[in-house]
């Protein structure tokens, strides 16, 4: 059995995750704010921005891998607290990524898409960055002072969706309570991504731990599509109705974060390096369908004391 430690636990991805590798090998979560119960996992309440990780998590509880999936994650709350964004978002994983490297431990740390303009659209790993947002910046730097401190680590760089604590967490979220409750929304047209789902993300960051992999890494969908588009086809799954999605240019919201229009990543190093198939968005809508149908959806906000 393989101990994880996974930061960010009551987070997105880090709670899905950790529940998955809890079905087969041993997870202590970190979380920091959010209070959670009857979890099957492991869990200890941390704010690693002015707590010890070394002495109360590395020292005592001893894991083979660390996944690194906490952060500020809401681009208009980096705007707002430029400062906390840089302490979570940089400092931090450079100094769990040294630490683990001090220690033999595997270090994944979790980065955005968002590195990039968005001028051009089909990155690879090896293409130039330019994050625009506070988060993207951060996120950006947090990337070099991991490599700077561990050239051992993975570096994925996701977008994902997928049931949350709250219920309100990714943009699948978003459109399906908006369309259950019949809310006409408004859908980007000229933001394109590829969005993973969160269950196959998380397969993905166990292959790529188990293959002994190291770098930077693109970990979305294998293909694309405008944010629009995602949710006419998250409306056509779910048998809601699609004509609620008003089709608008996000060059005209008034956000308050510069997003880049064009996220979409190339996935051949990952998929040549795993000998895998990467999911569809196609794919990953599906699989969300499938575990909403399940009750997956309310057994994850089950686990919040708020509910
Ligand atoms: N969601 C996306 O589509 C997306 C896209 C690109 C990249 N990413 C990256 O993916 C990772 C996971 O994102 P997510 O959407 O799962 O984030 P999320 O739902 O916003 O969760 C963030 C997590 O970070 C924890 N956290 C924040 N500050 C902390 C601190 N000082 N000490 C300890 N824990 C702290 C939070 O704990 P509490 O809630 O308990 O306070 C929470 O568990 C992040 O690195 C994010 O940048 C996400």
């Amino acid at each position: 059995m393989t101990r994880y430690v996974v930061t960010g636990a009551s987070g997105l991805l880090g709670l899905n995750l950790s529940l998955q590798i809890f079905a087969n090998d041993e997870v202590l979560g970190i979380a920091n704010t959010s209070p959670l119960k009857g979890l099957p996992f492991e869990i200890q309440e941390m704010d690693l921005v002015s707590e010890n990780f070394e002495e109360g998590i590395l020292e005592t509880y001893k894991p083979d891998v660390v996944i690194h999936c906490a952060a500020i994650a809401n681009l208009e709350d980096c705007e707002k607290n430029s400062e906390l964004a840089h302490q979570t978002n940089t400092i931090v994983p450079g100094k769990i990524a040294n630490q683990c490297r001090k220690r033999g431990m595997k270090f994944v740390h979790i980065s955005t898409d968002a590195v990039f303009d968005g001028k051009s659209g089909n990155y690879s790993e090896d293409d130039p960055t330019n994050p625009l947002s506070v988060y993207a910046k951060t996120k950006r730097a947090g990337e070099e002072n991991v490599q700077n401190q561990n050239s051992d680590a993975i570096i994925a760089r996701v977008n994902f969706f997928g049931w949350s604590l709250s219920g309100t967490r990714s943009l699948g979220e978003f459109f399906v309570n908006n369309l259950l409750s019949k809310n006409p929304i408004n859908g980007f047209v000229d933001v394109n991504f590829c969005p993973l789902y969160v269950s196959h993300l998380s397969d993905l960051l166990l292959a790529m731990v188990r293959a002994d992999l190291s770098g930077i890494y693109h970990v979305v969908s294998s293909d694309h599509m405008s944010k629009y588009e995602f949710g006419c086809a998250i409306a056509d799954k779910f048998g809601l109705d699609h004509t609620l999605i008003n089709p608008i240019f996000v060059t005209k919201s008034n956000l308050l974060a510069e997003r880049s229009l064009n996220l979409t990543l190339s996935t051949e190093k990952l998929s040549t390096d795993l000998h895998l198939t990467i999911p569809t968005p196609l794919d990953g809508i599906s699989q969300f369908y499938k575990d909403y149908q399940r009750g997956y959806a309310q057994n994850i906000r089950n686990y919040s004391v708020e509910d």
